[in-house]
């Protein structure tokens, strides 16, 4: 069975990309910054029959990847989508820039150019 991790899975691209890959048969693990609020991902949960793992992963943090990766010792991810994202910053120019918004935008950018590190980290508990 093929098993994908999808990080950004309560919302938009991530939670769709789940949606459809379950549809297709595959085994779905979807990481999310909150599932106790992800309301569509705990639907597909329920509606699952073991086929999804819900896990809480914050891309821009370390030790939330280092506690899923324990939980997910062992299983094997043949694919990882990473979806989690923050399209910040809309409707800024010079002169009106939101440097929080576009702070954060960067560092889940950055956490998310090292997509391979969440996979191996999650396939062997190792977070660094
Ligand atoms: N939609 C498009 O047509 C499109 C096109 C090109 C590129 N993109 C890019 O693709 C990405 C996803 O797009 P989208 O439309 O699905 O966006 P979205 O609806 O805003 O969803 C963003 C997802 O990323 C999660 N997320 C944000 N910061 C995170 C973090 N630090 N750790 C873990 N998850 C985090 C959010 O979780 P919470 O629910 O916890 O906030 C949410 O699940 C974005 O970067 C966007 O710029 C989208």
């Amino acid at each position: 069975m093929t098993t994908i991790l999808i990080t950004g899975a309560s919302r938009g691209l991530g939670l769709e990309f789940t949606r459809q890959y379950l549809t297709e048969g595959w085994t779905v693990i979807a990481a999310c910054r909150n599932p106790g609020t992800a309301r569509g991902l705990q639907e597909l949960e329920a509606k699952s029959t073991g086929a999804l793992t819900v896990v809480e992963i914050d891309v821009t943090d370390g030790e939330s990847v280092q506690r899923a990766a324990s939980r997910l010792q062992g299983r094997a991810i043949d694919v990882l989508v990473n979806g989690a994202g923050i399209y910040g910053g809309h409707g800024q120019k010079l002169g009106s820039l939101d440097y929080e918004s576009s702070r954060s935008t960067s560092s889940v950018r950055r956490a998310c150019a090292r997509p391979s590190s969440i996979a191996c980290s999650a396939a062997t508990g190792d977070s660094s």
